[in-house]
């Protein structure tokens, strides 16, 4: 069964009030090389296959996404993802979670060095660690996960499992603004497939894999083209 990997956050959510727009930070006015431009620069965190970090990679190099991976962090040293990243020529960083006292340290360690690099966005990669304050309050509405079901439906560990056993019909995949609530920030964008009658949770979870490629680009790409707004849980896009 192919394994479910899910950013799981703390319980601690802190409701998305009022409006918030997405505003492009400044671009260096000088930089004209797509990779020195600030707003643009994301982290991807991982700690296996990585295929959406693939995804991520295939999408910038044939020009649907226009961004730079500044740096690829995983919290496992055998996180295949890491070797996709290197051989996209890509920054990688291991940082074993194991290796600090607290998750507190751990998550300031993970801040530091994304800060470092000047990353507008974060993009949460089958990264399997919880996530508390200390990190989501130092990227507001700039931290983003995928999620292998059509949410609410099935948060957490399973997912496609989850959508299989339940019998349903239509299942799918979430990107989202990542809260302290479970699988449960603003959706920025879900696509849905089908659940055959002779599927398998391996064979479900192959299907929806593909619609993860598909949609975590294009997820990107909204969030750093800037003018959405986010209402209550609701993300709208700006136009486009
Ligand atoms: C994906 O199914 C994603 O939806 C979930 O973890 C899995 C990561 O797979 N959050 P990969 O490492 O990107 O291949």
């Amino acid at each position: 069964m192919m394994q479910d990997v899910v950013a799981i956050c703390l319980p601690s959510f802190t409701p998305v009030r009022g409006v918030s727009i997405g505003v492009r930070p400044q671009s260096d006015p000088g930089a004209s090389e797509l990779g020195s431009d600030p707003a643009r620069r994301i982290g991807v965190l991982i700690s296996g296959r990585g295929s959406n970090l693939q995804a991520l990679i295939d999408a910038i190099a044939d020009g649907r996404l226009r961004a730079e991976i500044a740096v690829v962090i995983a919290n496992r040293a055998d996180a295949a993802g890491l070797a996709r990243a290197r051989a996209a020529g890509i920054e990688t960083l291991t940082l074993p979670h194991r290796d600090y006292p607290t998750r507190d340290a751990f998550e300031a360690a993970l801040v530091a060095q994304l800060r470092a690099r000047g990353v507008a966005l974060i993009c949460l990669a089958g990264f399997m660690r919880l996530l508390g304050p200390t990190f989501l309050d130092a990227f507001p509405r700039a931290i983003l996960n995928i999620h292998p079901s059509l949410l609410p439906a099935f948060p957490g560990v399973d997912a496609q499992q989850q959508a299989w056993a339940h019998g349903a019909k239509i299942a799918g995949a979430t990107v989202h603004l990542v809260t302290g609530e479970l699988d449960g920030g603003p959706i920025i964008v879900q696509r849905a497939v089908p659940v055959e009658e002779d599927d398998t949770p391996d064979t479900l979870a192959a299907r929806i894999l593909d619609v993860e490629h598909q949609i975590y680009p294009e997820a990107v790409a909204l969030m750093l083209d800037g003018g959405w707004t986010i209402e209550g849980r609701r993300f709208r896009r700006g136009p486009r």
